[in-house]
């Protein structure tokens, strides 16, 4: 509804009506949900495993309902604006481009599409709730939250009306298959392959389970995940807790079969790296089968010995291992590798060119960085451990960085999965020009919400028809020029 010129808006009355009951209607159940939440917050905080099923249900149902109340009917825009006003950044992340905060005035909601106000409604939680508790004990009560909202079919049909499905020109084929939409969960958020599936209904094309490990571990000792929230980082030393091969395998059979699911492999804590072919074998034989890709990952700093894997003397015969698993076991899953961050040009130069020679399906780029230095000094203050690895905004010109050189030596060849500090649409789409079929985020998604796959994939949506195409796919690599040298 336009403006007439030089007056007011029109009013649209049946909306203000139906606003005017609404609102207050939906009011109520926020305040309980906010009180609920913090409750079970401090709760889960408290001992997680105290909190039964039917407890938490109690606490979190209404947690969900009130927050897609209000979501549903605030801020609801009935008026366009008088003129468009100055791009204005988000009062939370600063970005001018946070698609979301700096539409609002001008924004109009079509269904299927998350709404603005649930965007602003995570902020305020992460400010108000998710920040103040250990990240591990939020990241449970996310799980559990989206478990519970998807867990029958009125949960699953509003999920789904809040987040809609990608638009179809972001769908994207490579190794085999076809990806709904490039932006796809980066290994570690579902470490043991049982919520993808609830990942997948947020809008993400993908999701990259574990690191599974051949056996059980339990991983280091807590606190080990810390939020800088200042430089929108992660710091973790997780070190692979995980329940193993055999049950992620048990978990991925379940699975309805919706969801692209990659499975991160990795090396067991106390596996040497002289026997760590074995230990990837016995890693790989359960799900072999069960994977819509493989990824062999070299590249965690939180295990000893692993990043030394990247040398191409032990990743030769560590990927010939792998391959001769997969083929006993009659499997012909796309096989990539992950690596990381600080890698010097010559180390990364020598990775790729493996890659291309042993006819690898793709590179993931990148893990979490040891580098301290790229976190303000607030930052680094704030962290009370040694190691870890750090993961967030501070990585993202690293991982651009890498990408593009990577791209530069291969070309279209092999398919490059980028991930590492990506927050934004604007992100996405530097990584897309940069050479990356496909992208994947952890961090910008903590702090950003379950919102956040469908804000991008519309805004992703919008740059391909802005930029003349009808995939997104046509993009890929076009801002990098290829080299023409020796990989
Ligand atoms: C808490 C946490 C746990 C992670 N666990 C794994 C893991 O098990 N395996 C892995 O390959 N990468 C893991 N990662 C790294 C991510 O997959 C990703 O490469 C990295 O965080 C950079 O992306 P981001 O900046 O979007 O977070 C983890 C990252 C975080 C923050």
């Amino acid at each position: 509804m336009l403006p007439e010129p030089g007056g007011r808006p029109p009013k649209h009355p049946k909306r203000e009506i139906v606003n005017a009951i609404l609102w207050p209607t939906a009011s109520a159940p926020l305040t309980l949900a906010i009180a609920s939440t913090v409750s079970a917050a401090s709760a889960v905080a408290k001992d997680e495993t105290t909190i039964g099923w039917s407890r938490s249900r109690r606490l979190t149902a209404p947690t969900i309902l009130g927050v897609a109340c209000w979501a549903r009917t605030y801020p609801r825009p009935i008026r366009a604006p008088a003129r468009p006003g100055p791009a204005r950044a988000c009062g939370r992340c600063r970005r001018l481009d946070c698609s979301v905060t700096a539409t609002l005035p001008t924004v109009s909601w079509t269904p299927g599409s998350a709404r603005p106000g649930s965007h602003l409604i995570y902020h305020l939680f992460f400010r108000l709730v998710l920040q103040h508790i250990d990240a591990e004990h939020a990241h449970a009560l996310a799980k559990r939250s989206l478990r519970i909202a998807r867990s029958t079919s009125l949960g699953r049909a509003a999920v789904r009306r809040l987040t809609g499905s990608p638009d179809r020109s972001l769908e994207v084929r490579a190794l085999g298959l076809t990806f709904p939409s490039p932006v796809g969960v980066a290994a570690g958020l579902d470490k043991d392959a049982t919520w993808f599936e609830d990942l997948g209904a947020l809008g993400f094309g993908f999701v990259e389970v574990g690191t599974i490990t051949a056996s059980q571990q339990g991983g280091n000792p807590r606190p080990r995940v810390l939020r800088l929230v200042k430089d929108r980082a992660l710091l973790n030393r997780l070190g692979f807790p995980n329940p193993g091969a055999e049950s992620a395998a048990a978990h991925l059979r379940r699975a309805m079969g919706a969801t692209i699911v990659g499975v991160n492999a990795g090396k067991s804590l106390l596996a040497p790296v002289e026997a760590a072919g074995r230990d990837y074998r016995a890693a790989v034989r359960p799900l072999a089968q069960l994977a819509d890709y493989l990824v062999i990952n070299v590249s965690s700093p939180n295990t000893p010995g692993l990043r030394e894997m990247q040398a191409v003397p032990l990743l030769r015969p560590l990927i010939a291992d792998v391959r001769s698993e997969l083929a006993a076991a009659g499997s012909a899953v796309p096989l990539l590798i992950k690596i990381g961050p600080d890698l010097d040009d010559d180390q990364l130069d020598a990775v790729t060119a493996l890659a291309v020679e042993l006819e690898l399906d793709g590179i993931v780029a990148v893990n979490t960085t040891v580098d301290r230095a790229v976190l303000t000094s607030a930052g680094a203050q704030a962290v009370p451990f040694q190691g870890g690895g750090l993961s967030g905004a501070p990585l993202r010109p690293r991982a651009l960085q890498v990408l593009r050189r990577i791209h530069r030596n291969v070309g279209n060849s092999l398919v490059l999965i980028s991930v590492g500090g990506i927050e934004s649409a604007q992100d996405v789409w530097e990584r897309i020009l940069g050479g990356a079929t496909l992208v994947q985020v952890y961090t910008g998604f903590i702090y950003e919400g379950p919102t956040w796959p469908a804000r991008i994939n519309r805004d992703l949506a919008r740059r391909v028809r802005g930029a003349g195409r009808s995939s997104i796919q046509d993009l890929v690599g076009t801002g990098v020029a290829p080299n023409h040298g020796p990989v």
